[in-house]
């Protein structure tokens, strides 16, 4: 989350002199220059466009109040009817005019900022794939979504409208107020003399405002991730009696996004009675001392002069409030952009290394050796690991849960860096491979296994799209799926698969790696949902996968690896026994002891 303090870059330490709280700290500017320099300046023309654009709509405005003053003076001196229809119809002219840039510049900056945001959002997505697993397992789902979805969203729409809008008046308004000053410098002096007043409160107000958006987005990632889990685990969340517990959870948040969005509001609420008051300050200022510059003699300023000038000072206040609201969406808007931007400042650690190779021999050995890895910096899980899986032979891991068995396999597939140590296939370093080129080495059965809301068909090809509608028959028939997928056809699984069985998500995973017939076959528990009947089927086919394949397998059920060539004992991230079945049972240690646990259960 976005809960980096924006430091200050003085001393610490040091008793600071109140100061100002400026409008942009550097981390608004750099996020503003990052966005600025990826998404808005190749659009540069586009945007000096809908600038013009707005200029003719501003400069519009000024000759509607140079207009008037020349209509106003028709009636009150010459009289000419025909004088007044040519001012009548040139103020049509004008507002026309306005009417068809205000229909072009929403659509052609609507279309600017909707084409930079999705670069933003295609940009982050690119950025989220080459995020390490490490950064999945700490970050929250909603945190992601949250910055995709809805921080991009309110981008894509301050972008759009609220800037468009801002240049829009703040041109009205410089030049309006330059047509004011030009005709009636005294008066305009007297009109803005609030003005330093709405510059401090505005400063006080933007840094509440970021105060509480980031607060906000906060509580609504969470409330992101509490809906998630809840929904996620409606089956727990039942079957436990917890379903007033998850109620009153997620009710507990949306009170606080409540909360929160008055805090917002009321952080904002100053602004506008303070441009009002201003504005009435103003007006009144005008209409007396411009009232008095009028009947005096002593000015050359005549009735028509002072409404214009009012019409005028109309026309800049009301952009005026506009601005001031934007000045404050602008100050949340900050806090978007810093979101978005935050996900640019993780650095992922798994990268191909410069001159990493494409080429290695898949068919060798893979050696740990002096593994050190943690998942948490202060309890190492291995130190010290020294393992060989002997080129296309079945080595297989057994150990208690928790041993670090899946670890070892998600290690060999770099989906974790390790601290120490290196791990090698055929001797070169899996740093030294290209990222695609080593998993495109392996096919996985893992432990916990994804299906996606697609057909049965589709999930299996997931892991080699381009696989022939025989290859995909063959592996669903070998993983003994292929009458589901007759039965189901191409009904979706159901959101994570959840229509589907465990030994049914299994078989699965089993029929990708048939699929994907890779050189090193790495099998997580891959039959423990199965059936006894079904599994001894399987485990057949998996045997003949296996042939002149690096096989690793991990199973508790030790009937399941009793014939490997070589099997390792875990206990504790620590390789406690190594050997072949019979030498392990012979040994009498930690493997004879599940050796005869398990026997006693089965007989
Ligand atoms: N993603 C993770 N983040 C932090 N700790 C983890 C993670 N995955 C596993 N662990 C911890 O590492 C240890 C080994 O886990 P694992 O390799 O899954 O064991 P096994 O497969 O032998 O049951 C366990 O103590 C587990 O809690
Ligand atoms: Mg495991």
């Amino acid at each position: 989350m976005t809960d980096e303090v924006q430091t200050n870059p003085t001393s610490p330490g040091k008793p600071e002199k109140p100061r100002r709280i400026p409008f942009f700290s550097d981390v608004d500017l750099a996020n503003i220059r990052w966005f600025w320099n990826n998404y808005l300046m190749k659009r540069t023309p586009w945007l000096l466009a809908v600038l013009g654009l707005i200029l003719v709509q501003g400069f519009a405005y000024q000759q509607f109040l140079s207009l008037t003053e020349s209509g106003l003076r028709v009636i009150f001196d010459e009289g000419q009817v025909a004088d007044l229809v040519r001012v009548c119809a040139l103020v049509f002219g004008l507002f026309a005019i306005r009417g068809l840039t205000s229909y072009i510049v929403p659509r052609l900056s609507t279309w600017l900022a909707a084409s930079a945001v999705m670069e933003l959002r295609r940009d982050l997505i690119r950025r989220i794939m080459t995020f390490d697993l490490a950064y999945f397992d700490r970050t929250s789902p909603g945190e992601t979504i949250l910055r995709l979805v809805s921080q991009a969203e309110g981008l894509s729409q301050f972008v759009g409208q609220a800037t468009v809008n801002a240049v829009r008046d703040f041109t009205t308004v410089v030049i309006v107020s330059g047509y004011l000053i030009y005709k009636a410098p005294v008066l305009f002096a007297a009109a803005i003399v609030v003005a330093p007043v709405i510059i401090l409160i505005l400063q006080y107000v933007s840094h509440n405002i970021k105060m509480v958006q980031r607060q906000a987005e906060n509580v609504l990632a969470a409330y992101m991730n509490s809906l998630e889990e809840t929904v996620n685990g409606m089956r727990t969340v039942k079957i436990s009696n917890q379903e007033r517990f998850e109620e009153k959870r997620l009710l507990e948040t949306t009170r606080g996004i409540r909360e929160l969005q008055i805090k917002l509001q009321a952080a904002q609420a100053t602004v506008m009675p303070a441009i009002d008051i201003a504005s009435a300050f103003a007006y009144a200022l005008v209409i007396g001392f411009g009232g008095y510059m009028a009947i005096s003699p002593a000015y050359d300023i005549d009735g028509a002069a002072i409404i214009t000038f009012l019409i005028g000072l109309v026309m800049v206040f009301d952009p005026m409030r506009n601005l001031a609201k934007f000045f404050t969406q602008l100050q949340a808007s900050l806090i978007l952009l810093d979101g978005v931007n935050s996900l640019n400042r993780i650095d992922p650690q798994i990268r191909n290394r410069e001159g990493a190779t494409d080429t290695f021999d898949t068919g060798g050995e893979i050696a740990l050796r002096d593994v050190t890895f943690s998942y948490a910096p202060d309890s190492p899980l291995f130190d010290g690991l020294d393992m060989l899986f002997q080129a296309q032979k079945r080595t297989a891991i057994v150990g208690a849960t928790g041993s670090g068995k899946t670890t070892i396999l998600s290690l060999i597939s770099r989906l974790y860096e390790i601290q120490g140590g290196a791990i090698t296939i055929s001797g070169t370093d899996i740093r030294d491979i290209r990222i695609e080129s080593l998993r495109a080495a392996f096919s996985v059965v893992a432990q916990d296994i994804v299906i996606f809301n697609a057909s049965l068909w589709e999930n299996i090809r997931y892991v080699r799209p381009e696989a022939t509608e025989a290859e995909i028959w063959q592996a669903a028939e070998d993983a003994e799926i292929a009458d589901l997928i007759r039965a189901r056809g191409d009904t979706p699984l159901g959101p994570k698969g959840a229509q589907l069985s465990g030994g049914q998500k299994q078989r699965i995973a089993i029929a990708r790696a048939f699929l994907r017939n890779a050189p090193i076959l790495l099998l997580d528990e891959a039959t423990s949902a199965l059936d006894q009947r079904t599994e001894e089927k399987v485990k057949r086919a998996l045997a003949r996968l296996s042939e002149g394949k690096t096989t690793i397998i991990v199973a508790h059920r030790l009937s399941a690896i009793s014939d490997a060539d070589r099997i390792y004992v875990l206990d504790q991230g620590k390789v406690v026994e190594t050997g072949t079945h019979a030498e392990l049972v012979a040994l009498g240690g930690l493997y004879h002891g599940m050796y005869t646990t398990q026997k006693g259960a089965y007989v």
